[in-house]
């Protein structure tokens, strides 16, 4: 099932759900109060919401860890641990990068700057997915962490409109298979 497909069923379970509620409300209509069901109502209610909201909460907290705890962005200060580093210059309408190679399965540093304009640094894999982009700025230099878990032919593509070069500003990087394996 893809993400559309799921949150879909989610959302048409939750209106079904808001509507018996409302239903089983509307059929209770007309019915003499009993003072004692009511206040229990009440508490049972109010021990409810308690718990939505703790289960929200926790919901929210897990949901943001999840989806941000692998973010590629590592701190922009102080140094990285990475085992590789590639020094990325993009230029109007070309990028250097040094080295052009690096190897699977080992985290990589890119450093990425600019030598004019701004650019955009963008790594596409093989089969055509982007995995990595950053700003291509001039006296400045973004740092970007990524481990390549499989070698391959990635492609380089400026993502920032940098004049009439723009479009045709690619460029290859290779991943090649870890020594010993
Ligand atoms: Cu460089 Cu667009």
């Amino acid at each position: 099932m893809i993400l559309q497909d799921i949150i879909w069923t989610i959302a048409l379970s939750g209106i079904a759900v808001v509507a018996l509620v409302f239903i089983y409300i509307l059929l209770g209509t007309g019915k003499a109060a009993d003072e004692a069901a009511m206040s229990k109502a009440a508490r049972t209610a109010r021990k409810l919401q308690g718990g939505l909201f703790v289960l929200l909460l926790l919901g929210f907290a897990f949901g943001t860890w999840a989806t941000l705890h692998k973010f590629p962005i590592p701190k922009q200060d102080g140094a990285l641990q990475a085992d590789q580093v590639v020094d990325v210059t993009a230029r109007m309408w070309s990028w250097t990068m040094r080295p052009a190679s690096v190897a699977a399965g080992k985290t990589v540093e890119f450093r990425v700057t600019s030598a004019d304009v701004n650019h955009g640094f963008a790594l596409y894999a093989p089969d055509g997915h982007i995995v990595i982009q950053t700003q291509a700025m001039p006296e400045f230099t973004n740092r970007i962490l990524y481990r390549f878990d499989a070698p391959g032919v990635y492609t380089v593509q400026c993502l920032e409109y940098c004049g009439i070069g723009h479009a045709p500003m690619k460029a290859t990087f290779n991943v090649v298979a870890a020594k010993g394996e």
